[in-house]
């Protein structure tokens, strides 16, 4: 089974097992806007990409591993583009979930997400209950506070913030967390793969900053020039374009070199450099060649 085979499949079947019981239709179909179709799916793609890296045994564990950490990514998009964050209406080229079901679904339907993600984690203790607990605090770390996704959120309710803080926490954490689970469902030690997610995640961020500066809508599926709008603060107003751009193949270049010893570490760093070309706008990528 391919990667993409295997996460859609996991989510689907994660999704389906709680529509199964009864519950009000509105949020079952809120989440399920909210999951499907997905975007990049990066995050599980690292997560199995770890695992196979390191000679994956349970192949089950890591999916329901990358599945909980989308159904994470996933939650936190709905909040983000509410309103009172970063009041988007577009989100993967469809409506994103607070306009087509209101703001009351969509903030339920993000709850009900973690929840889920958390739910679908827990699953893995019937297979293999030693591996759930090293799991649990792994992603559970990287989405609270004070280093995860709600942490990130929250430094925007700050007057100062670090620039590289906000990112860590609010992009590179989750990264941070897929690589790492990726270790854990091999059976490996997660940490020395921690720093490779911990720079993938800034370089994504770093990307997407450039992205909302240089890239079109349509090539996105989502608003951009949002950054500068809401005076949030990124890569391409505190570096400039150039330096934005030199900072990410620089990250890009420290993450390759991040990949520990292991079986899979040359596939690694040719799937790494694949993510980076395609994440560069068509306007700078053309600009390049
Ligand atoms: C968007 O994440 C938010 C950021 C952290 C940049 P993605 O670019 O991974 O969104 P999808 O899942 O592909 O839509
Ligand atoms: C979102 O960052 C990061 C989250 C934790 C949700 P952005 O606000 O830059 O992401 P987009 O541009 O809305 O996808
Ligand atoms: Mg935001
Ligand atoms: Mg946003």
């Amino acid at each position: 089974l391919d990667v993409t085979k295997r996460i859609e499949n996991e989510l689907s079947a994660v999704l389906t097992r709680t529509e199964l019981h009864s519950g009000p239709p509105g949020l079952a179909a809120a989440m399920r806007h909210a999951v499907f179709p997905g975007g990049a799916r990066v995050r599980p793609r690292l997560c199995i990409s770890v695992a196979l890296a390191c000679g994956e045994e349970e192949p089950g564990v890591t999916d329901t591993a990358a599945a909980s950490i989308e159904l994470l990514h996933c939650a936190s998009l709905v909040h983000d583009d509410l309103p009172c964050f970063d009041n988007a209406d577009i989100r993967r080229g469809r409506a994103s979930v607070h306009r087509a079901f209101g703001e009351r679904l969509a903030v339920l339907a993000g709850d009900a997400l973690i929840v889920l993600a958390f739910q679908t984690l827990a699953r893995i203790g019937e297979r293999a209950p030693h591996r759930l607990v090293p799991m649990l605090g792994i992603i559970g770390r990287s989405v609270g506070t004070p280093f995860g996704v709600v942490a990130g959120q929250a430094w925007e309710c700050e007057s100062r913030i670090s620039l590289a803080d906000y990112q860590r926490a609010k992009t590179g954490a989750l990264f941070a967390a897929a690589s790492m689970a990726g270790a854990v469902a091999a059976g490996r030690d997660p940490a020395p793969w921690q720093k490779l997610g911990e720079l993938l995640g800034e370089a994504y961020q770093v990307a997407d900053d450039i992205r909302d500066v240089a890239a079109e809508p349509e090539e996105l599926g989502k608003a951009v020039g949002k950054d500068a709008a809401l005076g949030r603060p990124n890569a391409v107003a505190q570096l400039g374009m150039q330096v934005a751009i030199g900072r990410l193949d620089f990250l890009i270049a420290e993450a390759i070199a991040q990949i520990p010893p292991c079986a899979g570490a040359a596939m690694m760093g040719a799937l790494i450099g694949a993510e980076a070309k395609r994440l560069m706008p068509k306007k700078l990528a053309r600009r390049a060649a």
